[in-house]
């Protein structure tokens, strides 16, 4: 397993790699790997020669201190969970606050044509901002030919996609499928840091988006909405933040359901002190 912490060695030897003809992948992580990451990074292997995994929990897009200091960092563990998936063709890319950011850690500011006003971006500020900057900084360091990103972060994927666009970024993105635990929760790195009571009680989440997926056939976008804050009512240990439709183009609330476009259901949930999203496809 090779492993740079540092972005010039890291970006020489890629690109040497990248001169003998090989093609690499890209997979960016903030670490604490659990399946839902090897499964991008299998897709990863199976469409290119090597490939690059970043673990850097970025400061920039966190807009909550505590979340940003108890961010599980599991660096061994993770090296030794991609040893179990390829030893000769997984590059790990570990680096410092430092080696990114200098001695400014701050995020530029992005305009991804209002898709980061939406959800994610209305509820934790300055979010996309700060995933703009470091993936957009992970690019030009790693240079890769595809780079995987889960729909878990369905809103981040499409912000990527819009970010290559209008940068005319040299890079083709992917996105790979959510993946879940037997009992229907998304996997997350934040699972880890859930009571065990939380823990029981988070799979309502993806029975609820189910639930909602079946509706949306017959009833109204208002009416499913007004249904799931009723449901998470019942739900004591479960604080539901947001639950919206939205088209998965624009990411807007869906007021007029068409059946040329597509949607998709978006939540956020508290788990006690832990926050929780997901989404699912609709039609
Ligand atoms: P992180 O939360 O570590 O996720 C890294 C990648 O794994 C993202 O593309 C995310 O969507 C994907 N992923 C996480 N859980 C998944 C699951 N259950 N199924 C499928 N894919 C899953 O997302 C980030 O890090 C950061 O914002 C990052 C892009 C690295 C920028 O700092």
């Amino acid at each position: 397993m090779k492993n740079f912490e540092n972005k010039t060695e890291l970006s020489s030897y890629v690109s040497a790699l990248k001169g003998n003809g090989s093609t690499i992948g890209f997979v960016p992580t903030m670490g604490a790997l659990h399946r839902g990451h090897l499964s991008l990074v299998n897709s990863g292997l199976e469409e290119n020669d090597l490939v690059v995994v970043s673990i850097f929990v970025n400061p920039t897009q966190f807009n909550n201190e505590e979340d940003l200091i108890k961010y599980p960092r599991t660096l061994e563990a993770d090296t030794a969970l991609l040893e179990t998936v390829s030893d000769d063709r997984i590059i790990i890319y570990a680096p410092s606050n430092e080696d990114i950011y200098g001695n400014d850690i701050q995020s530029q500011s992005f305009n991804f044509d209002g898709l980061e006003h939406e959800m994610e971006g209305a509820f934790r500020v300055g979010h996309f901002d700060g995933v703009g900057t470091i993936v957009k900084r992970l690019f030009e360091i790693v240079n890769p030919d595809r780079a995987y990103f889960g729909e878990k972060d369905f809103q981040q994927l499409q912000i990527i996609r819009k970010l290559v666009e209008l940068h005319h970024l040299p890079v083709e993105i992917v996105g790979c499928p959510i993946h879940r635990a037997e009992d229907g929760l998304a996997m997350s790195s934040r699972n880890a840091r859930l009571s065990s009571a939380h823990r029981d009680v988070a799979p309502f989440i993806y029975r609820t988006l189910m639930s909602a997926k079946i509706k949306f056939g017959t009833k109204s976008a208002q009416d499913i909405t007004e249904w799931v804050h009723t449901q998470f009512k019942t739900e004591e240990l479960l604080e539901l933040e947001y639950f919206i439709i939205a088209d998965i183009t624009t990411l807007k609330p869906v007021k007029r359901k068409s059946t040329k476009k597509s949607y998709r259901a978006f939540i956020a949930v508290y788990a006690g002190d832990i926050r929780l999203i997901d989404n699912i496809a609709l039609n």
